[in-house]
């Protein structure tokens, strides 16, 4: 028999950045032994590329801001499909949540009041996004490392969990292997808590790094969890284009929060012209009242003007990205122009330290003087493993999920810096939930000799596959498929046809081989992250060609409309059926008569 190592512990945490490591804190000071995965080094995961800032109604510059005009907000931003319970625990506990971050050590900019600044972005009333320059999620990345050392669990890194183990129907641990050298470890756990983040690597332009294989929502289904509205693909409006080596790194929101201009080869500033009726009150009508805005928030004082029109929600920037470009207005490379350079020089380098240096040193380009180039790149997930909005535990026993990686708080649109506080606040609550459930078990679950077998063996068979597939032309294969048929814009011929060379795809993933040693080889690594990969782009496939309407994210040329009546009640859900994945319409929760009073028109009203 194979060898692997053995650790044990109540609670392991999968997955390392903001909301693992959250999850983890917040287990272990609540007495259980807690033990940390993450697949790449300590500190580095996606939560560094949300950088504009940490969503929270903290009223630091706009004093009207308040809970309910968050939640509201973040309702409206997701086109009423999030579960109402997320949104309303994010909404109210964000600002605490935020408040400890900075108690933990956390540098926030100032105002000059000496609160936490806070800044504007898309589809938020007010300024809300508490933010540290352009580097606000590697700061709390940061301050919660600290933290989460100083807490004393133990740390696997390097480490990447192949399989989930049950008894009966209880979690009872995980196996995994280390990246470094390939041995194998077995961890015996009362209770796991995924936080792996998205599946960005399913799609060629992405914000998203190697890690993101969508590793707990392969997990969780295999495990018999349900992955709901995975449709609801985020591509954030503004990625680099240009050089290709860079296309996809994320150019934050926060150019446009503080100003930065959309526009088109033909020098138009386009977003006027996509703003949708039901928003276009909110929105600056034209570049007098823009500039109006951008200029009181420059000097920290009120205006009545309205937000630029680039403040609309990114869904809909990306779309009018995708569209000017189609349309023969992009730029030389393919995307559009986004500029801040009419600012004072220092004031772009202070607020956007990152973004002057990410342009400067990969693209050669000086923010402060010219245009950048941008254009869509896929970043979110808003779909995700299904969870208890209190607990975040999935309808698996001792299975939590928080982060990206679960589904429902966002609806059908995520609105930029709520998913900072997303982690912070929903993982907190995951490792208390676990907690919890750990103090509340009477004995261990087992795993079986069996079961560990079975997962060593899967992890041996590429080498075993002396003609197998080249795991990584797999892969292309895969982006091909997925940005051809399954892109921003949808159409159900186009996902039939995505569909169906998806499951000529899976076909090849059974035959994917790697060659070599197990010390680190990354066509190995591959091999098995695939299998990650196509569960969550076949639930994204089946579950968009399902939703014949268009909401938020998901934009269907063949159902331009949003269709409140048939699809406004139902969230999509995904679950492993034997070999098939079964695909079903679930009741989305319904929100509370008090809630709904929030929703002041009444079309909102009707529609909640
Ligand atoms: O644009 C950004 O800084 C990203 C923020 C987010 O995804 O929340």
């Amino acid at each position: 028999m194979t060898e692997y190592e053995t650790k044990e512990y109540d609670v392991l945490v999968i997955g390392a950045g903001g909301a693992g490591l959250r999850a983890a804190i917040e287990a272990s000071a609540l007495g259980v032994k807690v033990g940390l995965v993450c697949k790449s080094l300590l500190g580095k995961a996606h939560t560094v590329m949300a950088e504009g800032g940490v969503a929270a109604a903290l009223a630091n510059v706009d004093e009207k801001d308040g809970w309910e005009t968050h939640f509201k907000d973040t309702m409206n931003g997701g086109k009423l499909l999030n579960n109402w319970r997320m949104a309303q625990l994010h909404a109210q506990e964000a600002p605490e949540r935020v408040k400890e971050l900075e108690r933990w050590g956390a540098v926030f900019d100032r105002t000059k009041d000496g609160k936490i600044l806070q800044r504007a972005f898309g589809g938020h009333t007010w300024k809300r996004l508490c933010h540290v320059g352009d580097r606000t999620g590697l700061e709390m990345i940061r301050t919660l490392q600290d933290k989460g050392v100083h807490q004393g669990f133990d740390v696997h890194m390097e480490c990447c969990v192949t399989k989930l183990f049950k008894d009966g129907d209880k979690i009872s641990g995980a196996f995994g292997y280390f990246r470094e050298d390939g041995r194998y470890i077995l961890f015996k756990a009362k209770a796991v808590v995924l936080a792996t983040g998205g599946v960005g690597k399913s799609f060629p332009v992405t914000s998203n790094s190697w890690e993101y294989s969508g590793d707990g929502q392969g997990l969780a289904y295999d495990a018999g969890a349900d992955l709901i509205d995975m449709e609801f693909v985020q591509f954030h409006p503004t990625g680099m284009v240009w050089p290709p080596g860079v296309r996809g790194i994320l150019v934050t929101e926060g150019v446009r929060g503080e100003g930065g201009i959309l526009r088109n080869n033909k020098g138009e500033r386009f977003m006027y012209k996509y703003l949708p009726e039901s928003t276009k009150d909110g929105y600056a009508a034209n570049d007098e009242e823009a500039v109006t805005w951008v200029n009181a928030a420059i000097a920290g004082t009120k205006t009545e003007a309205r937000r630029p029109p680039e403040l609309s929600t990114r869904d809909n920037v990306a779309r009018a990205i995708y569209t000017e470009v189609k349309e023969g207005r992009g730029s030389p490379h393919g995307g559009v122009f986004l500029d801040i350079s009419y600012q004072d020089p220092e004031r772009v380098k202070k607020k956007l330290p990152s973004m002057y240096h990410q342009f400067k040193d990969l693209a050669d380009v000086d923010i402060t003087a010219g245009p950048m180039e941008v254009g869509p790149t896929m970043h979110y997930t808003m779909g995700g493993i299904r969870v208890d909005a209190d607990s975040q535990m999935s309808r698996v026993p001792g299975l939590f999920a928080a982060g990206e990686c679960s589904g429902g708080m966002h609806g059908a649109n995520r609105l930029g810096g709520n998913s900072l506080s997303d982690l912070i606040v929903f993982g907190r609550r995951a490792g208390m939930g676990a907690a919890e459930y750990v103090k509340g078990m009477s004995g261990t679950p087992k795993i079986s000799e069996g079961d560990i077998k079975d997962a060593i063996e899967e992890m041996e068979a590429p080498f075993k596959r002396t003609d197998g597939k080249n795991p990584y032309d797999i892969m292309k294969e895969l982006h091909k498929a997925m940005s051809t048929y399954i892109g921003i814009f949808r159409e159900e011929k186009d996902m039939e046809t995505g569909i169906a060379r998806l499951e000529e795809i899976k076909e090849m993933i059974k035959h994917a081989g790697a060659k070599g040693g197990k010390a680190y080889n990354p066509g190995w690594h591959m091999c098995r992250d695939l299998r990650n990969m196509m569960i969550c782009s076949e639930a994204i496939a089946r579950s968009a060609l399902s939703r014949k309407e268009s909401r938020g994210a998901h934009s269907r040329l063949d159902y331009p409309d949003l269709n409140d009546e048939e699809w406004g009640t139902v969230n999509t859900a995904c679950s492993k059926d034997g070999d098939k994945m079964k695909l079903e319409h679930t009741p989305k929760p319904e929100m509370p008569d008090e809630l709904k009073q929030l929703f002041v028109k009444k079309k909102e009203a009707a529609s909640v």
